[in-house]
């Protein structure tokens, strides 16, 4: 039997870690096995938390805080923190509102949230909660017909930017979830993609190669098809190489987000603070430049600003908190990395987004 989920929040949450057991007293060891798990041998997804903790940092004191501001802006959207909700699929499998839930957290909070191609909720519901501002993550689908009239759904949604992520054309090879035996339960699916032209089926003889799956994967030649189909911002996740990311612009992408998808794709990428500076290096100043993975703490957020982000998202801490408390608990869980964040700036010296550099990270450890 699984736990309700809370109607307060206990005084003894006071951390995104806090949320992590009340979660897994109220998910099924298979849902539990899917949202926590990674890739392989999941050294990925251990070196995002890792890799982060191995960042020291290094605090200038006796600066002037006064007038003191996380607020920033992406595309002209305006934001209270540069923390944004990550795209994860199924919500559902945490509460039963799901995705509607968290979009009404995130409009509380002035955050963006990211919508998973792969939302069980259709995306229409999720933009009726508020007036949050929703990104929509777009899976190019082997149905290309479908893939544009997904867009123009999510155009007509309200939707204000595309979220194209390019490092996951088949699932990573998930050990944790499949020895756990998981499947979706009755009543979560992908909504969204009901209706889609099914694709044929695979030859037995084929594990992944010459599969229609991987025959039908998006490759570059599809980015200009997508430029053409929307006026919308668009930002491709799952970024980790410079060239990549400069040719991502000059196909005219508008923003990219380094990510290595939670440790979910290919086990054995770096951690993608380790991963960050490079790209934006390659970028400069023509595009944002995200990052997502490991993102625990106010600290953690200083150190991907420090290395050069606009911006992080998280992924599996607010979820936690959804399957403890619903839109509740994910607007706490904001509360409370936004709390961080500002004591993180205070303490290190840093008044404002833009001021924070290169030089609040001690040499690394
Ligand atoms: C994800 N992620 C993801 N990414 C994406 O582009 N589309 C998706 O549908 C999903 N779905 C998804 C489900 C679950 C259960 C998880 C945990 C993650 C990846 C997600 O957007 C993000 O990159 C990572 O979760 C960030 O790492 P942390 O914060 O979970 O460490
Ligand atoms: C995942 C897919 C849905 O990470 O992106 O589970």
């Amino acid at each position: 039997m699984t736990l309700p989920p809370l109607d307060r929040i206990p005084p003894q949450v006071v951390s995104l870690a806090d949320y992590e057991p009340l979660a897994r007293e109220r998910m099924s060891p298979g849902a539990w096995a899917y949202l926590e798990g990674g890739a392989g041998d999941e050294w990925t997804l251990r070196e995002n938390v890792a890799a982060l903790a191995r960042r020291p940092l290094r605090p200038r004191v006796l600066r002037d805080m006064a007038g003191a501001t996380t607020a920033t802006t992406l595309f002209g959207l305006p934001l209270a923190a540069p923390i944004l909700l990550a795209p994860v699929a199924f919500q559902k499998l945490a509460h039963l509102d799901g995705e509607r839930a968290t979009a009404l957290a995130a409009a509380a909070l002035d955050t963006i949230m990211v919508v998973s191609t792969q939302a069980s909720v259709p995306i229409e519901e999720i933009a009726a909660q508020g007036p949050a501002s929703l990104w929509f993550q777009l899976y190019i689908q082997p149905d290309r017909d479908f893939t544009a009239a997904l867009i123009a759904r999510a155009e007509r949604a309200g939707y204000r930017a595309l979220v194209v992520t390019v490092d996951a054309p088949v699932n990573g090879a998930r050990n944790r979830e499949q020895r756990a035996g998981f499947a979706l339960p009755p009543g979560v699916e992908a909504v969204n993609l009901r209706g889609m032209r099914p694709l044929a089926p695979s030859p037995p003889d084929r594990l992944l190669f010459g599969t229609p799956l991987l025959e039908h994967a998006p490759t570059w030649a599809d980015l200009g098809w997508l430029r053409g189909l929307t006026r919308l911002p668009i930002l491709l996740k799952g970024i980790v190489d410079p060239d990549d990311a400069r040719r991502a612009l000059d196909a005219g992408m508008n923003g990219i987000i380094v990510s290595n998808h939670g440790g979910r794709a290919l086990d054995g990428l770096p951690a993608t603070i380790d991963l960050l500076a490079p790209v934006v290096e390659a970028v400069g100043r023509a595009a944002p430049v995200l990052m997502d993975g490991g993102i625990r703490r106010g600290i953690d957020v200083l150190r991907a600003l420090a290395l050069g982000a606009d911006a992080v998202l998280v992924g599996r801490p607010y979820v936690h908190a959804l399957a403890a408390a619903g839109a509740l608990g994910v607007a706490h869980m904001l509360r409370i990395l936004r709390g961080e964040l500002e004591l993180a700036m205070a303490l290190a010296g840093c008044p404002t987004i833009a001021a924070v550099d290169a030089s609040v990270l001690a040499p690394k450890s």
